[in-house]
């Protein structure tokens, strides 16, 4: 086992000395460190010194394996306990002064008394291990709509995908040192103690779990987990629960959007974000490579999870990327799917539940069309097809991920860090609906597509646990993340257009739409390309489409079909528009609006209406 005093001389420095000057934080520290009680604390650098000093320690402690360094260089395996594997939605609380803030769409619990129960859990959390003081930026650092946290985690994982998954160190420090107020305070424990003498385990995690968010006080605080965006603040606590709350206040907004440039063979580059929940193929549209019959035309990735959009002094929206890596899905990603994955996660990459093949690399369902002969599962036993198909055990864990730093993907677009953002023209909301739902319609404005967004449904995935392949509305793919009421929420989306003199257009699609003999319709990955043309050419104004009940939907001359055969028939059937479907579904509207009637916006109400009137 590694000890403490081997990592400092590996790092270099000796990590115990404070690395900011800011009193506040120091006293946060101080106070904190009281609390929780760990044996050190550790200033983290952000250096690539320190990162590699880390991962030995994590390898030493048996919770990273690290892979072949021929075929996967800079790259580890971590696998988790088996019970801590995914976002954890019935132990998210948004902890707002009162309950009606938060919404009914949040778990809510009296802040001071959650704050006791916090305290409570955090006293002496830390015992045994080493508490690191984590600064980091999300955005870029210095840039105007970036916003800066301190993450205060006894988990040296989470501090190793933090270093990719934003920027962190020595230059978040002297952002601080130079006003502190902008920093969102993050206490994070895996909350299991150590005795003198107890040995670690490779995953310490609690049985026991709280991911809180006080919006008011702009905190947040997470015990018991090290999984993902439980344990990595930056991502879905800060970067959407607080930053929901901060984008309303002071008039911009925090999505669950990837963002991607779509360049035509002219060089005209246009921008659209796209909403679509956890585990619905975002990774693999923000980096989509366009197909046979699309010469010259690129698609650029800025960002495949989480937007901030903001309207600039023109009042045309301007979005940048505040992550700086990839946590992607690894289940399903293959050099078919996404090529563009494939490349980036091929070094300096952090893989987490996937199997361990014999030579020391990594696999999952999907990667290949045939398994390994062998190999470890997630959980570290021997796997092969035939256990696989007398016991249904998979390899990788459904929510396998890797950690992938998003400068490494081949069509990263240069724009990427630009701290102004980028120009978004369109808006694309999508679910996954096995029928109802056309392959793409236009909304007929910004109000229309609001509505689209909000009543958006979904079949619910392995990214959070619970139960798979159940529709469940979730307005923006927000539902998990939105930091306060969603009734308010989708008032801030329609109160939005106010400030733009350009307002992009909204669309919304659906790649997952089945057959009658339940195969689905579209082949979706690259051919996608074909539906953002679509998107393009109407953001521009160019390209036809034809008014329906919902919306405006393309004909089967408005797509480019070079490359594809796919019939005209089979194009009708995708993108059929049957009344007896929408009416259940207008029904199904009313779950949500139920819920949330005392807070929506009149505008919703008349969307209703007038689609009710259409249908
Ligand atoms: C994610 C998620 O990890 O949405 O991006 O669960
Ligand atoms: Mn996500």
């Amino acid at each position: 086992m590694a000890t403490l005093a081997n990592h400092r001389l590996l790092a270099g420095r000796d990590p115990a000395i404070p690395l900011s000057e800011n009193t506040h934080l120091l006293r946060w520290v101080e106070k904190m460190a009281h609390l929780t009680k760990p044996e050190a604390i550790h200033w983290v650098d952000g250096s690539a010194q320190e990162y590699d000093a880390l991962c030995s320690l994590l390898v030493e402690a048996g919770t990273f394996v690290r892979l072949n360094q021929e075929l996967w260089p800079g790259c580890f395996l971590a696998r988790s306990d088996a019970s801590d594997v995914a976002r954890v939605e019935d132990r998210t609380f948004i902890c707002s002064l009162s309950k009606e803030a938060a919404g009914p769409t949040n778990n809510w619990m009296d802040p001071y008394q959650m704050r006791r129960r916090l305290k409570g859990l955090f006293n002496g959390s830390m015992r045994g291990r080493t508490m690191y003081v984590l600064p980091y930026s999300m955005g870029p650092v210095g840039g105007p709509m970036s916003q800066i946290g301190v993450q205060l985690t006894d988990s040296p994982y989470v501090v190793v995908n933090m270093r990719i998954m934003a920027r962190i160190g020595l230059a978040v420090f002297k952002e601080i040192d130079k006003d502190y107020k902008r920093v969102v305070p993050c206490m994070h424990s895996v909350g299991m103690p150590l005795a003198p003498g107890q040995a670690d385990v490779a995953w310490p995690c609690n049985s026991e779990k709280y991911i809180v968010h006080f919006p008011e006080t702009r905190e947040i605080w997470s015990y018991g987990s090290g999984y993902g965006g439980n344990a990595l603040l930056g991502k879905k606590c800060f970067a959407l629960r607080i930053a929901s709350n901060i984008a309303r206040d002071e008039g911009w907004m925090a999505e669950h959007m990837l963002i991607v440039g779509v360049e035509d063979p002219r060089g005209q580059k246009t921008y659209i974000a796209a909403a679509f929940p956890s585990a619905c193929g975002k990774t693999n549209l923000a980096m989509l490579i366009p197909p046979k019959g699309f010469e010259g035309w690129k698609v650029w990735t800025v960002g495949d999870d989480i937007a901030w959009i903001k309207p600039d002094a023109n009042g045309e929206l301007r979005a940048i990327n505040p992550e700086a890596g990839f946590f992607g899905v690894a289940p399903g990603t293959s050099a078919k799917t996404n090529p563009n994955a494939m490349a980036t996660l091929k070094r300096n990459t952090i893989f987490t539940n996937t199997a361990l093949t014999p030579d020391g690399g990594v696999w999952w369902e999907g990667m290949t069309d045939n398994p390994p002969a062998e190999c470890l599962d997630w959980r570290g036993k021997p796997w092969t097809a035939r256990i696989a198909k007398s016991t249904g055990a998979t390899a990788a864990h459904p929510n396998a991920r890797f950690t992938a730093p998003a400068k490494q993907c081949p069509t990263i677009d240069p724009e990427w860090e630009n701290p102004e953002g980028v120009p978004i023209s369109a808006i694309v909301f999508g679910g996954r609906r096995a029928t109802t739902m056309p392959l793409i319609y236009q909304a007929f404005n910004w109000s229309a597509g609001v509505y689209s967004g909000a009543t958006m449904g979904s079949e619910t995935t392995a990214a959070a646990a619970g139960q798979v392949g159940r529709v469940r509305r979730d307005p923006m793919a927000m539902l998990p993340f939105c930091g306060y009421h969603m009734g308010d929420y989708l008032r801030h989306w329609i109160r939005m257009q106010r400030s733009l003199t350009v307002t992009p257009r909204i669309f919304h699609v659906n790649w997952f739409r089945k057959d009658e003999n339940g195969k689905f319709l579209w082949p979706g990955f690259s051919e996608n390309m074909r539906v953002l043309q679509w998107i393009v050419d109407r953001a521009h104004g160019r390209a036809q489409g034809r008014e329906t009940p919902i919306g405006w939907m393309p004909g089967y001359d408005d797509f480019e079909w070079q490359g594809l055969e796919f019939s005209r028939e089979r194009f009708e059937e995708l993108q059929a528009f049957h009344r007896s479907e929408w009416r259940a579904e207008v029904i199904g509207h009313e779950e949500l609006f139920i819920d949330i009637h005392d807070h929506i916006p009149p505008e919703m109400i008349y969307e209703r209406e007038l689609l009710i009137c259409r249908l």
